[in-house]
């Protein structure tokens, strides 16, 4: 059920119930982060891999100490500049977070929100919420309440509709190794910005065969069912799927050309925070179209067109 009813999702969560919940990247599968029955429930419902650890969401940075402990200089300068907001941080964990929200790991990823439905939910709880994008494992992000309805709406006793999501794509996830931020998955807050306010960023790396950081990195993730390319030359893709139904997901720029079924623009005036926010709900609507191909443009590697650019990589397939 879609409600604005914030007493209706606290009672719910109360009784161990999963919800959905709006926030400013994306909407998040909740539960009650402390009961580890509740946390099951959401893996079972999302069908994720238990090794993929959940997200904690807290009410202030106040809160950090109940779920986190050990906590570097450099992380503390971080939430201070950037939350409520779309930044996610891995520290070490309190003991008492179920080792299913962390799949066993001894640190946990935790984040303020900035919605406000879900930060008053947040206030009137006397526990955090864990949740991962509401989607079913690998597919695309919602970002809208009515995208949460089309993968779970039988599943949900209440989705919270705070409207479209204002970033449109996850948060960053930030790491520390010797207490120098590390770069775990880019997001709404681009490396400049981090940058900015923490320095240089390390970028993580993984080795072959070794165990994966975060499974937001997973090669093949945010994906589309339609089959989908990312190209840096659109003529080109064009000629080569002629007469095939095609959908283009571009930058700024229109094509011309009749064969061409649906185009999304993700920001007519070229700007690449527009861009992001506007991404998942193009390929929700591509999506539906019943193409045989959607064409993405790759974008500016610079800004949050690293973060649109990672996503595309991931949802070709
Ligand atoms: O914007 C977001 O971050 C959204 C909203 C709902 O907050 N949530 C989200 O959750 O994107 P999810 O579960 O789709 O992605 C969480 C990512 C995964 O890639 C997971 O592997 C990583 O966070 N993660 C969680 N705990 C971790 C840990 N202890 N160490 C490393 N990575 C972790
Ligand atoms: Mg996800």
């Amino acid at each position: 059920m879609l409600t604005t009813n914030i007493e209706l999702a606290k009672q719910a969560l109360m009784a161990g119930s999963i919800i959905a919940i709006p926030t400013e990247t994306v909407y998040g599968l909740a539960g009650n982060a402390f009961s580890e029955e509740a946390v099951h429930k959401i893996f079972a419902l999302k069908k994720r891999p238990l090794y993929n650890p959940l997200i904690v969401h807290i009410r202030s940075v106040d809160y950090l100490s109940r779920v986190a402990m050990d906590i570097p200089p450099a992380a503390i300068t971080l939430a201070n500049a950037f939350w409520p907001g779309p930044l996610t941080l891995i520290l070490k964990k309190q003991p008492h977070i179920p080792a299913l929200v962390t799949a066993g790991k001894d640190t946990v990823a935790v984040r303020v929100p900035d919605h406000p439905l879900t930060l008053s939910l947040l206030q009137q709880l006397d526990f955090p919420l864990a949740a991962p994008s509401a989607n079913p494992f690998g597919s695309v992000s919602p970002t809208t309440a009515a995208h949460v309805a089309g993968y779970f709406n039988e599943e949900l006793p209440i989705i919270l509709d705070g409207g479209p999501c204002q970033k449109g794509v996850e948060s960053t996830i930030i790491g520390f190794e010797n207490d120098q931020p590390v770069l775990y998955r880019l997001g709404a807050i681009s490396v400049e910005r981090i940058e900015a306010v923490s320095g240089n960023l390390l970028f993580h790396t993984k080795g072959e065969g070794e165990e994966v950081a975060a499974p937001g990195m997973l090669s093949r993730h945010y994906s589309p069912n339609t089959t989908t390319l990312l190209t840096s030359d659109i003529q080109g893709m064009l000629n080569r799927y002629q007469g095939k139904r095609v959908g283009l997901l571009l930058f700024s720029t229109a094509i011309a050309g009749n064969a061409i079924i649906h185009q999304e623009i993700l920001s007519p005036s070229g700007d690449l925070n527009e861009a992001a926010s506007h991404l998942y709900a193009a390929l929700h609507r591509l999506d539906k179209l019943n193409l045989d191909v959607i064409i993405a443009e790759r974008f500016p590697d610079k800004g949050l067109g690293m973060t649109i650019n990672d996503r595309l990589r991931r949802a070709v397939n």
